[in-house]
Formats: structure tokens, sequence, C-alpha cells
């Protein structure tokens, strides 16, 4: 079957590599019909997650038919028509009942090096480092997916894959960053970056009913994006940012923030991102916080900082004076998939919300490597990437 696979920083190949097969009897081969390029995919790309190995299967954001299903797996058949959430699953240990899915204290098949790195072992993830299990990805054509009586939510026909491929992962994740947030009905809520989470955000946050909703971010056809979702843009190349949220929120400052940029946050001229960049090229710091440090900034005292923006390792000089002084909440993490599938593609068939809306580029998978350079520099207007491997 044909795959993208990782060689090196910036370097994705479409190869020819084996059709995988059931291990497990709980699992299901997936024929994949769509899939997507992740923000998180360009951080691998990018080369700041540690844990690639040259060669790995890329990919977590896919859906398709199953076509083989293990002979313990009594959920799925062949045939099922199904979204993969990027999470892997067991459905059976503490955190999975607790609906914690993303810390899954069984799926990741590295665990030791997980707990080495990070104090504990988290969740098994599709196509992402050998730190969440270096399980292969679904930028391919099939995929075997692990544990697949408990992950993959069953998508009856009449909505196009555009409409629920998501479902394995932006949209959740935009959802989880205002959920979190409990956002009451007089609330600013501000949203750093409109990327394809910043938008899911965004239309979230309208729906979970905030009284004004601002979106960050400096390029022209994603502010566009995020006013037509209800979201008053906001240029950083053209106003300072901590101003223009002061001025928009009479002084106070916006009661929650959702950072939906993560550790590859740019800040032209910005005395702080110079000194990030620095220190990430010398390898003395890993991710750069200026998002973190604006939010931490800007946001109204007793007010809560969501963090679905992907950070890998170390942050430097985070003002936790402020955190602490002004009595913020930090909430943050991979999202919980499964915790919200049910509830989004419910609205997603009532029609509140159509997340098709995002998708600006359709290739065929042996375009994956291009559409991987065009998304990470933000060509052609690209937002959203749906890759087709049939
Ligand atoms: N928590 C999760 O489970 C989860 C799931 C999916 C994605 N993510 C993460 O969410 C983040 C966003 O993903 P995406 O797909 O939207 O990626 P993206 O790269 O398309 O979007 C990031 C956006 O942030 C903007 N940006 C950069 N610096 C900024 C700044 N200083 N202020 C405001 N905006 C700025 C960029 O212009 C871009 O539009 C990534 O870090 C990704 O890894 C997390
Ligand atoms: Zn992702
Ligand atoms: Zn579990």
């Amino acid at each position: 079957m044909k795959a993208l696979r990782y060689h090196g920083k910036e370097h994705i190949r479409c190869d020819t590599v084996p059709d995988p097969i059931i291990e497990h009897p709980r699992d299901a081969i997936v024929k994949v019909t769509s899939c997507a390029i992740c923000g998180s995919d360009l951080h691998l790309y990018d080369g700041f997650v540690p844990g690639m190995v040259d060669g790995d299967i890329m990919g977590h954001e896919f859906m398709g038919e199953v076509v083989e299903v293990g002979s313990g797996n009594k959920r799925l058949q062949v045939g099922d028509r199904v979204v993969v959430p990027f999470t892997i699953i067991c459905g059976e240990c503490d955190q999975c009942k607790r609906g914690n899915y993303s810390v899954c204290e069984r799926t990741n098949r590295n665990k030791d090096l997980a707990a080495t790195v990070f104090g504990h072992s988290t969740a098994g993830l599709f196509g992402y480092t050998h730190l969440t299990g270096g399980y292969p990805g679904g930028q391919a054509q099939y995929t075997r997916v692990p544990y697949a009586d408990v992950g993959p939510v069953k998508i009856e026909n009449g909505l196009t894959d555009e409409q629920v491929l998501f479902l394995g992962d932006i949209f959740p994740t935009g959802w989880q960053a205002a959920v979190q947030c409990d956002i009451e009905p007089h609330d600013t809520v501000a949203i750093w970056g409109a990327g394809p989470v910043g938008q899911f955000a965004i239309r979230s946050a309208v729906l979970l009913g905030a009284k004004q909703v601002i979106a960050i971010d400096y390029l022209p056809e994603r502010l566009s994006m995020a006013r037509a979702g209800g979201a008053i843009p906001l240029n950083f190349e053209d106003e300072s940012v901590v101003e223009a949220l002061n001025e928009l929120t009479h002084g106070k400052g916006p009661d929650k923030c959702i950072d939906a940029v993560g550790m590859e946050a740019h800040a032209l001229r910005s005395l702080d991102s110079m000194y990030d960049r620095a220190k990430q090229a010398l390898m003395l710091e890993s991710d750069r916080a200026h998002v973190l440090r604006e939010m931490i900034y800007v946001c109204r005292p007793a007010g809560i900082l969501s963090i679905p923006g992907v950070y890998g390792g170390l942050v430097d000089k985070i003002p936790f004076g402020a955190v602490m002084n002004k009595g913020l909440q930090i909430r943050t993490g991979q999202t919980h998939v499964n915790r919200w599938t049910d509830d989004l593609l419910r609205r997603i068939q009532q029609r509140e919300i159509d997340p098709s809306f995002v998708v600006t580029h359709t290739a065929p998978l042996e375009q994956g490597p291009q559409m991987y350079r065009t998304f990470r520099d933000k060509d052609d207007s690209c937002i959203k990437v749906v890759l087709k491997p049939h």
C-alpha cells in the first residue's frame, strides 16, 4: 500500500510499504477513505518533537471503511464506516473509566520511555512520536486500528467524509478547549491561533454562549474565516494584542484565554520571541512560549487559560508570579476525543455545525509531501488539507 512516511525533518515521502495485518484479536483494519494533516503533524515535520524514527507512517486524523476485524472484536463488522480518534484507548483502565482518554494507562507501547520523560505514561497515539507508542498512522491506504472494539466512532451514511472526519481530532479539540473555559454568558473568550483548531474553538465558544469571542492571528484568510464563525478578528501584525484585548474588554482583559498555537508561536518584533528562537536554535529550550506569556499577562484575574496547543518539553521565562497572584487556572491536555464524539456527532446530524467549512485543499495521498509544505507555509491560503488515499 501507499503511505506517507517520515524520513527526518521536513522530509515526508509517499512510499510503498507492506499492508497492515491484524496483530491482536481486538484489532481492525480500516481502508482509509479520507485523512487530514493536523497542526500537530507540523511539529513533527519541523523537527520539534523527539522520538520520531525514520520510516514512521504519519497521520492521526483519518476515517474509512472496516475491511477486516479481529476474532475478539464484537463491536465492528466488515463494511462499517468509522472515524478513528487519534487517541488510542482501552476503555477499561481507571483513566478511561473516568473519561480521561488521552491519558489511558494501557495503550502506550512505550510506557517506560514516556514515564521517564513525563513522569507518567500517556495514551498511545496514531502516527506520532515513539513517546506515544510509535503506532503507524492514518495517512495511508490502510491502517491497523488497535483496541478497535472501543475507539472508532461508527458513522451512518448521509454525511460526507468532510463533515465527520474532524470528529477524530480538531473538532473535539476546539470543543474541549472551549468547554474547559467554563464559559458563562458574560464572558469574553480570546483565542490565539486561527488555524483549524482555533476555528473549531471559535465556533465552540460561540455555541457555548460566550458574549464575545476574539480571534488572534496574522493571516487574513484565517481571520476572515474566524469572522465568519462569529469572532472579532485581531491581527497581531497590525496592532498590539494586549492593548486591543484590553480595549475590547473595557480594560478588564478577557475572562478566558485559549492557546490554539502551541510550541511554534511566532511574534514579529517581540523581544521574548527572539529570545525563544535563539534558545530553541541552541537547544536550550524546546518550545516557544510567546502565546503563553501573552495570555498570562492579559487574562483577567481569576480567569482560565485553556491550552490545546501542543508543547513538547521545556518552556522558559513563564511569569508564574502573575499566574499565582492573579489566581489563573490552567487547563490543558491532548484531547479526550471519545468524551465528546457522541454529542458532537449529534450536533453535526442536527445541522448545528458543518465541520467541512474548514477544508480549503483536497488532494490525492501521493501529493501529501507537497501538501505538508503548503499547509506549513500557509501558501495558497491553505487552512486545512484533506488527502484521499484511493
Ligand atoms: N490538544 C490536542 O489534542 C491537539 C489536537 C490537535 C492539534 N493540537 C495543537 O493545536 C495547535 C494548533 O493546531 P492547528 O492545526 O490549528 O495548527 P496551525 O499551525 O494551522 O495553526 C496555528 C496558527 O497559530 C498562528 N499563530 C502563530 N503564532 C501566533 C501568535 N503569536 N499569536 C496568534 N496566533 C499565532 C499561526 O499563524 C496559525 O494560523 C498545534 O499546536 C497543534 O499541535 C492539539
Ligand atoms: Zn492532531
Ligand atoms: Zn485506558
